[in-house]
Protein backbone atom coordinates (compact mmCIF):
# COMPACT_ATOMS: atom_id res chain seq x y z
CA UNK A 1 0.00 0.00 0.00
CA UNK A 2 1.51 3.38 -0.81
CA UNK A 3 4.27 1.81 -2.66
CA UNK A 4 5.37 3.03 -6.29
CA UNK A 5 5.67 0.13 -8.22
CA UNK A 6 6.32 1.63 -11.52
CA UNK A 7 8.47 4.41 -10.42
CA UNK A 8 11.27 5.15 -13.16
CA UNK A 9 8.90 3.05 -15.78
CA UNK A 10 7.74 4.72 -18.99
CA UNK A 11 4.28 2.82 -20.38
CA UNK A 12 2.37 3.99 -23.30
CA UNK A 13 -1.51 3.81 -23.44
CA UNK A 14 -3.70 4.06 -26.44
CA UNK A 15 -7.58 4.83 -25.77
CA UNK A 16 -10.83 5.43 -27.08
CA UNK A 17 -11.60 5.58 -30.66
CA UNK A 18 -9.97 6.90 -34.31
CA UNK A 19 -12.00 9.04 -36.85
CA UNK A 20 -11.39 8.17 -40.02
CA UNK A 21 -12.93 11.50 -42.37
CA UNK A 22 -15.15 10.61 -45.11
CA UNK A 23 -15.37 14.50 -45.74
CA UNK A 24 -14.85 17.31 -43.15
CA UNK A 25 -17.92 16.41 -41.72
CA UNK A 26 -18.76 13.07 -41.72
CA UNK A 27 -16.07 9.80 -40.34
CA UNK A 28 -15.71 6.09 -39.81
CA UNK A 29 -15.33 4.93 -36.64
CA UNK A 30 -15.48 2.37 -33.81
CA UNK A 31 -17.75 2.46 -30.73
CA UNK A 32 -15.67 3.16 -27.85
CA UNK A 33 -15.68 5.60 -24.49
CA UNK A 34 -12.44 5.87 -23.80
CA UNK A 35 -13.19 4.31 -20.20
CA UNK A 36 -11.40 1.21 -19.47
CA UNK A 37 -7.70 2.90 -21.04
CA UNK A 38 -7.81 6.25 -19.15
CA UNK A 39 -8.62 3.97 -16.06
CA UNK A 40 -5.68 2.16 -17.27
CA UNK A 41 -3.45 5.14 -17.59
CA UNK A 42 -4.64 6.80 -14.21
CA UNK A 43 -4.06 3.24 -12.30
CA UNK A 44 -0.41 2.99 -14.16
CA UNK A 45 0.38 6.61 -13.07
CA UNK A 46 -1.04 6.06 -9.53
CA UNK A 47 1.85 3.20 -9.09
CA UNK A 48 4.23 5.83 -10.52
CA UNK A 49 4.50 5.31 -14.02
CA UNK A 50 5.58 7.76 -16.44
CA UNK A 51 2.51 7.72 -18.72
CA UNK A 52 2.11 8.57 -21.91
CA UNK A 53 -1.38 8.73 -23.27
CA UNK A 54 -2.49 8.88 -26.81
CA UNK A 55 -6.14 9.34 -27.43
CA UNK A 56 -8.45 9.33 -29.76
CA UNK A 57 -11.34 11.66 -30.09
CA UNK A 58 -13.25 11.14 -26.17
CA UNK A 59 -15.09 13.39 -24.04
CA UNK A 60 -12.41 12.26 -20.89
CA UNK A 61 -10.90 14.23 -18.38
CA UNK A 62 -6.76 13.96 -18.52
CA UNK A 63 -5.89 11.66 -15.30
CA UNK A 64 -3.67 13.34 -12.99
CA UNK A 65 -0.08 13.10 -13.72
CA UNK A 66 -0.50 11.70 -17.24
CA UNK A 67 0.89 13.15 -20.97
CA UNK A 68 -1.80 12.78 -23.02
CA UNK A 69 -1.38 12.98 -26.81
CA UNK A 70 -4.40 13.67 -28.55
CA UNK A 71 -4.86 12.63 -32.29
CA UNK A 72 -7.78 12.02 -34.38
CA UNK A 73 -6.76 8.95 -37.29
CA UNK A 74 -5.24 5.80 -37.10
CA UNK A 75 -2.36 7.13 -39.23
CA UNK A 76 -1.80 9.66 -36.10
CA UNK A 77 -2.08 7.57 -33.53
CA UNK A 78 0.62 5.19 -35.19
CA UNK A 79 2.98 7.84 -35.56
CA UNK A 80 2.27 9.07 -31.86
CA UNK A 81 3.12 5.31 -30.28
CA UNK A 82 6.31 5.51 -32.15
CA UNK A 83 7.21 8.95 -31.49
CA UNK A 84 6.95 7.83 -27.68
CA UNK A 85 8.99 4.81 -28.04
CA UNK A 86 11.16 3.55 -26.02
CA UNK A 87 8.43 2.00 -23.55
CA UNK A 88 9.08 -0.53 -20.98
CA UNK A 89 4.95 -1.34 -21.47
CA UNK A 90 1.89 -0.95 -24.45
CA UNK A 91 -1.08 -1.22 -23.55
CA UNK A 92 -3.41 -1.09 -26.46
CA UNK A 93 -6.77 0.03 -25.38
CA UNK A 94 -7.68 1.75 -28.27
CA UNK A 95 -10.52 0.55 -30.71
CA UNK A 96 -8.79 1.67 -33.53
CA UNK A 97 -11.17 1.59 -37.40
CA UNK A 98 -9.73 -1.26 -39.56
CA UNK A 99 -10.54 0.86 -42.63
CA UNK A 100 -10.12 4.28 -43.58
CA UNK A 101 -11.50 6.13 -46.80
CA UNK A 102 -8.65 6.20 -49.77
CA UNK A 103 -9.95 9.57 -50.64
CA UNK A 104 -11.44 12.01 -48.27
CA UNK A 105 -13.28 14.86 -49.33
CA UNK A 106 -11.96 18.22 -49.03
CA UNK A 107 -15.37 19.86 -48.36
CA UNK A 108 -18.53 18.76 -47.44
CA UNK A 109 -19.96 16.38 -49.47
CA UNK A 110 -23.59 17.62 -50.88
CA UNK A 111 -26.26 15.10 -50.19
CA UNK A 112 -28.40 16.02 -53.73
CA UNK A 113 -25.39 14.35 -55.86
CA UNK A 114 -26.31 11.10 -54.31
CA UNK A 115 -24.85 8.84 -51.99
CA UNK A 116 -20.87 8.60 -52.59
CA UNK A 117 -19.27 5.80 -53.31
CA UNK A 118 -16.52 4.92 -50.61
CA UNK A 119 -13.37 3.16 -51.20
CA UNK A 120 -12.09 1.72 -47.83
CA UNK A 121 -8.24 0.87 -47.75
CA UNK A 122 -6.90 -1.07 -44.35
CA UNK A 123 -5.76 0.77 -41.58
CA UNK A 124 -2.24 0.13 -40.08
CA UNK A 125 -2.11 -2.78 -37.28
CA UNK A 126 -0.57 -0.52 -34.80
CA UNK A 127 -0.34 -2.97 -32.20
CA UNK A 128 0.85 -5.53 -34.40
CA UNK A 129 3.54 -3.43 -35.78
CA UNK A 130 4.96 -2.75 -32.34
CA UNK A 131 5.18 -6.14 -31.97
CA UNK A 132 8.03 -6.44 -34.48
CA UNK A 133 9.82 -2.66 -34.02
CA UNK A 134 13.06 -2.76 -32.80
CA UNK A 135 12.06 -0.68 -29.94
CA UNK A 136 9.48 -3.61 -29.25
CA UNK A 137 8.34 -2.87 -25.50
CA UNK A 138 9.22 -4.95 -23.28
CA UNK A 139 5.61 -5.86 -22.12
CA UNK A 140 3.05 -5.29 -25.43
CA UNK A 141 -0.70 -5.50 -23.92
CA UNK A 142 -3.70 -6.00 -26.34
CA UNK A 143 -7.18 -5.83 -26.00
CA UNK A 144 -9.60 -7.86 -27.64
CA UNK A 145 -13.05 -6.82 -27.67
CA UNK A 146 -14.77 -10.08 -28.53
CA UNK A 147 -19.42 -10.93 -28.30
CA UNK A 148 -18.66 -14.65 -28.50
CA UNK A 149 -15.72 -17.71 -28.32
CA UNK A 150 -13.82 -14.42 -26.42
CA UNK A 151 -11.23 -16.95 -24.99
CA UNK A 152 -10.65 -18.37 -27.99
CA UNK A 153 -10.14 -15.65 -30.76
CA UNK A 154 -8.38 -13.96 -27.78
CA UNK A 155 -5.99 -16.57 -27.56
CA UNK A 156 -5.18 -16.66 -31.50
CA UNK A 157 -4.82 -12.88 -31.37
CA UNK A 158 -2.06 -12.99 -29.05
CA UNK A 159 -0.30 -15.03 -31.51
CA UNK A 160 -1.18 -13.54 -34.42
CA UNK A 161 -0.55 -10.22 -33.56
CA UNK A 162 2.87 -10.77 -30.90
CA UNK A 163 1.46 -9.85 -28.46
CA UNK A 164 2.64 -10.75 -24.81
CA UNK A 165 -0.76 -10.61 -23.02
CA UNK A 166 -4.39 -9.93 -24.40
CA UNK A 167 -6.91 -8.70 -22.02
CA UNK A 168 -10.32 -9.97 -23.57
CA UNK A 169 -13.32 -7.90 -23.18
CA UNK A 170 -16.50 -9.88 -23.27
CA UNK A 171 -18.86 -7.12 -24.83
CA UNK A 172 -21.70 -9.19 -25.21
CA UNK A 173 -23.25 -7.66 -22.44
CA UNK A 174 -23.85 -4.02 -21.64
CA UNK A 175 -20.08 -3.08 -20.66
CA UNK A 176 -19.86 -0.79 -23.39
CA UNK A 177 -19.53 2.57 -22.72
CA UNK A 178 -20.40 1.59 -18.76
CA UNK A 179 -18.94 1.94 -15.61
CA UNK A 180 -18.07 -2.13 -15.70
CA UNK A 181 -16.25 -4.65 -17.71
CA UNK A 182 -15.69 -8.03 -17.66
CA UNK A 183 -12.61 -9.29 -19.11
CA UNK A 184 -9.69 -12.47 -18.90
CA UNK A 185 -6.33 -12.47 -18.92
CA UNK A 186 -4.67 -14.35 -21.80
CA UNK A 187 -0.80 -14.76 -21.04
CA UNK A 188 1.88 -17.52 -22.25
CA UNK A 189 0.95 -19.04 -19.44
CA UNK A 190 -2.88 -19.78 -19.30
CA UNK A 191 -6.37 -18.20 -19.41
CA UNK A 192 -7.50 -16.17 -16.54
CA UNK A 193 -10.61 -15.17 -16.14
CA UNK A 194 -11.41 -11.98 -13.62
CA UNK A 195 -14.60 -11.37 -11.76
CA UNK A 196 -16.52 -8.70 -13.51
CA UNK A 197 -15.55 -5.25 -11.72
CA UNK A 198 -15.63 -1.56 -12.38
CA UNK A 199 -12.85 0.13 -14.92
CA UNK A 200 -11.43 1.40 -12.72
CA UNK A 201 -11.37 -1.86 -10.61
CA UNK A 202 -9.45 -3.40 -13.36
CA UNK A 203 -7.46 -1.17 -14.44
CA UNK A 204 -5.40 -1.43 -10.64
CA UNK A 205 -5.40 -5.01 -10.57
CA UNK A 206 -4.18 -4.81 -14.39
CA UNK A 207 -1.18 -2.45 -13.08
CA UNK A 208 -0.49 -4.55 -10.70
CA UNK A 209 0.13 -7.46 -12.75
CA UNK A 210 2.37 -5.68 -14.77
CA UNK A 211 3.93 -4.49 -11.69
CA UNK A 212 4.73 -7.84 -11.15
CA UNK A 213 5.91 -8.25 -14.71
CA UNK A 214 7.90 -5.42 -15.31
CA UNK A 215 9.65 -6.36 -11.77
O1 LIG B 1 -7.94 -7.08 -34.39
P1 LIG B 1 -8.58 -6.31 -33.28
O2 LIG B 1 -9.00 -4.93 -33.70
O3 LIG B 1 -9.67 -7.05 -32.56
O4 LIG B 1 -7.39 -6.14 -32.22
C1 LIG B 1 -7.57 -5.40 -31.07
C2 LIG B 1 -6.24 -5.00 -30.51
O5 LIG B 1 -5.37 -4.52 -31.53
C3 LIG B 1 -6.37 -3.86 -29.53
O6 LIG B 1 -5.28 -3.94 -28.63
C4 LIG B 1 -6.23 -2.65 -30.45
O7 LIG B 1 -5.84 -1.49 -29.75
C5 LIG B 1 -5.18 -3.13 -31.40
N1 LIG B 1 -5.29 -2.56 -32.76
C6 LIG B 1 -4.34 -1.67 -33.21
N2 LIG B 1 -4.43 -1.17 -34.48
C7 LIG B 1 -5.43 -1.54 -35.29
C8 LIG B 1 -6.40 -2.46 -34.84
C9 LIG B 1 -6.31 -2.94 -33.56
O8 LIG B 1 -3.43 -1.32 -32.45
N3 LIG B 1 -5.49 -1.04 -36.52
Amino acid sequence: PGERRLAGRHIVVTAGPTHEPIDTVRYIANRSSGRQGFAIARALAAQGARVTLVAGPVALATPAGVARIDVETALQMRDAVNAAMPADCAVMVAAVADWRSADPATNKLKKDIGAPDLTLVANPDILAELAVHPNRPQLLIGFAAETDRVVEHAVAKRQRKQADWIVANDVSGDVMGGEENAVHLVTPEGVETWARARKDAIARRLADRIADALG
